[in-house]
């Protein structure tokens, strides 16, 4: 599969109605919402009030990143403020099991992240349960970082795992994905990439995202 998230977190936030809409026009297929809090990573971004008002706009599923520490305190709090897919850190959660199950239980998508220093066979007794694994290709916290090469090999770690154990499960990567890297991202077994920079300071995004998906 060859999906596109563009990041809204490289959006226009005083006009971020206008990006949403040329996102419904784009041919992406998810919008991805990263939630910071501060703790978990440096940099604070916006909460679910800023979600619902995001969701009243979108026309594709919400794919809600959570940067926040202890998550699971948090699922029906993006549930109701119109998450589709929920993400949590394999890094925030001391209880995954428990928080996957309770994102299942209130209807939404769920998915791990992991960060680039975190290995791929962690996921061994998880993936059966997610419908998507994120693997983090920056230090997550910020746009427009540098993508971190050894992210190709953990794509193809994580196929070999999906392959074995959880062929619904979709690769998703983030951070510093632009059109240089994206096809050779889906060469190695991505099925969804997320993009902000790329997108969002490019001359002409609709181009950009058509670009990003072949
Ligand atoms: C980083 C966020 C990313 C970020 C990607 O912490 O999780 O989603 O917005 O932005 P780019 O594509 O600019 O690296
Ligand atoms: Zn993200």
């Amino acid at each position: 599969m060859k999906l596109i998230s563009p990041s809204l977190l490289s959006a226009d936030f005083g006009n971020l109605q206008r990006d949403i809409e040329m996102l419904n026009a784009s041919e992406c297929d998810w919008l991805h919402v990263d939630v910071m809090d501060g703790v978990f990573v440096p940099n604070i971004s916006f909460g679910q009030p800023v979600v619902k008002h995001i969701k009243r706009h979108a026309r594709k599923p919400l794919d809600v990143h959570l940067m926040i520490v202890d998550p699971g305190r948090y699922v029906n709090d993006f549930k109701e403020a119109g998450a589709d897919i929920l993400t949590v850190h394999y890094e925030a959660c001391t209880h995954l099991d428990r928080t996957l199950h309770a994102i299942k239980d209130a209807g939404m998508q769920c998915g791990v992240v992991l960060n680039p220093g975190t290995a791929v066979s962690l996921l061994e007794d998880t993936v059966q349960l997610c419908d998507v694994v994120l693997l983090m290709s920056v230090n997550p916290g910020f746009g427009g970082q540098k993508f971190i090469e050894n992210t190709y090999s953990k794509v193809q770690q994580l196929r070999a795992l999906c392959d074995r154990k959880a062929p619904q499960c979709l690769i998703e990567v983030d951070g510093g994905v632009n059109v240089e890297n994206a096809p050779k991202l889906f060469s190695a077994g991505a099925d969804v990439l997320v993009a902000g920079n790329a997108v969002f300071k490019s001359a002409n995004p609709l181009e950009t995202i058509k670009q990003l998906k072949q």
